[in-house]
């Protein structure tokens, strides 16, 4: 009495097959499970056991000797997903189902009353089951939507053991989950906050919008109630939606942290994280004895917000450095190592000093020199140096907080914004770079023309300004975005100008 279904394991952001095996023979009785499998896994026998004899089936009787195993074996297994293929494989092998296991995958935890509940990752498990060639995937009702996403398999939503096993005999069928319209998902995209709604700051909106487009990271430093939180929240609003390739690899890392809304099953906005500053160094950069995506990756694709950003403790700061180098975070344990993509664009919010008014021309500054100094440190030199933007946000004037006067809404700055990702599309085609920012030093050799004059004056501001080889690239580089906003193949003397002001004051 031997029996086998396909299953799935999860292994960071991908998915492998499982063989799920259960053999049944009679003697004393014992249900053991073996294939590396984690806690949740081994507390698998008593749901798979209340679930059977809930759904009007027979659980293992005291007679039987029940063998499980998970292969390939050296994998180790998390969490209540294979409930149900032990279920059904047990069911086998009693012989109280029979039907044709070949190209069936099954995953979903099971209620001791016999309901399956969601499980993470779906999206994961439905991409590897198309390519492996699966026809059909058994899977809890909860995760139907977000599997229908693949295209060429069928999503057979279940809502019980007692459902499946009718479906299985072919007494009762289940409709399977209808295919998505991926274009439904691109409707109603909504923001919660508004450009127009801005008073003043050009010069930051502007910072922002260019930060936008070509993926640059960016500063904002100024005296409280400045409008820096305000703005770093506009963000979002400026931000096209993510293509559908960006889409389903987003899905993905939402679809595995268990952060997909049920109702809305495909990641189209781009991300907006903004962990508090107490947050670990395992919340932000990714962790945990099963390694799960952090917020770096969960921001993937789009930004990450660290308001308040010398109150991060030094450590999880200078965790970031590397991610933000690589665009990826790789966690090793002992099971292996997991690589998670970390694709975004940094915007980070600060005040100058700890009263916060250093830079205010009118309100007068309490903190001493070695205070605001000792502050300033608290973020070290190669982390800012990794911020291409560094903007003052000062506090507006009376009359512009009077004003009734809208600024541009955020809908044309989007369109603008969108505009120069499609010239970086068209420019970047083959390679592996989406943004002007990702760009090395043989990229802009290759892709940043510069006209004569515009040579001229990143001479004169790098001998004057004394700035390092690391400020020279980056200037270059926003340089090429800024020239992309303006539509110009090439980088002319006013776009280098505008570049070089958003250099930190002191050079690092
Ligand atoms: N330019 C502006 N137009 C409209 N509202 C503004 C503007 N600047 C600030 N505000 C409003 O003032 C309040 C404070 O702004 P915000 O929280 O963005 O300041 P902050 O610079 O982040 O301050 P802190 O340094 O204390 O964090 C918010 O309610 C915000 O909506
Ligand atoms: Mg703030």
């Amino acid at each position: 009495m031997h029996a086998k279904v396909f299953s799935a394991a999860i292994i960071g952001l991908d998915c492998i097959p499982i063989d799920v095996e259960v053999d049944v023979s009679s003697g004393k009785f014992s249900f053991t499970l073996v294939g590396l499998p984690d806690t949740v896994v081994q507390e698998s026998k008593s749901r798979v056991q209340s679930a059977v004899k809930n759904s009007g089936a027979r659980p293992p009787s005291s007679s039987h000797r029940v063998t499980v195993s998970l292969a390939p074996a050296d994998v180790r297994k998390e969490g209540p997903v294979f409930d149900l293929p032990i279920a059904i494989a047990f069911l086998l092998a009693t012989y109280q189902i029979q039907f044709d296991v070949s190209e069936k995958l099954f995953i979903g935890e099971l209620g001791l009353d016999g309901r399956l509940r969601r499980i993470k990752g779906a999206l994961s498990v439905a991409l590897m089951a198309k390519e492996k060639g699966f026809k059909t995937i058994f899977l809890p009702e909860a995760n139907a939507r977000e599997a229908s996403l693949v295209p060429e398999i069928e999503i057979i939503p279940v809502q019980n053991l007692s459902q499946i096993l009718l479906h299985l005999e072919k007494t009762k069928i289940i409709d399977p989950s209808p295919k998505m319209d991926i274009n439904e998902f691109y409707k109603n995209q909504e923001y919660v906050l508004d450009f127009a709604y801005i008073k003043g700051q050009e010069h930051a909106k502007r910072a922002i919008e260019i930060a936008a487009s070509g993926g640059h990271n960016i500063l904002l430093q100024g005296p409280p109630g400045s409008g820096k939180t305000l703005l770093a929240r506009s963000l979002p609003s400026i931000l096209p939606p993510l293509v559908i390739d960006e889409a389903l690899e987003v899905t993905k890392i939402y679809s595995v942290s268990g952060l997909l809304a049920r109702d809305n099953p495909l990641v189209t906005k781009r991300p907006f994280r903004s962990p508090h500053h107490t947050a670990s160094g395992a919340a932000l950069v990714g962790g945990g004895t099963w390694p799960k995506p952090g917020e770096i990756s969960l921001a993937h694709r789009g930004v990450l917000f660290l308001d308040e950003f010398p109150e991060f403790s030094h450590y999880v700061l200078e965790s970031l450095r590397q991610p933000l180098e690589d665009k990826v975070i790789t966690v090793s344990r002992a099971q292996g190592t997991i690589s998670f993509p970390a694709k975004f664009t940094l915007v980070a919010a600060m005040n100058p000093c700890p009263c916060g008014y250093a830079t205010d021309p009118e309100k007068q500054c309490v903190c001493g020199p070695a205070t605001i100094a000792k502050y300033q440190k608290r973020i070290s030199g190669p982390l800012l140096d990794r911020i291409d933007i560094h903007i003052e946000v000062p506090r507006i004037k009376h009359s512009e907080i009077e004003s009734q006067k809208e600024g541009e809404s955020s809908k044309d700055v989007r369109q603008r914004v969108a505009s120069a990702r499609k010239i970086q599309q068209e420019r970047f085609k083959g390679t592996s770079l989406i943004t002007n920012s990702e760009m090395t030093s043989k990229d802009i050799q290759d892709y940043c023309k510069m006209e004569d004059s515009a040579k001229g004056l990143l001479k004169n501001a790098i001998e004057q300004l004394r700035f390092s080889v690391r400020a020279y690239h980056k200037i270059i580089k926003l340089g090429r975005t800024i020239a992309d906003l303006a539509g110009s193949d090439e980088i002319k003397n006013v776009h280098i100008a505008e570049a070089i002001q958003y250099r930190p004051k002191i050079d690092i």
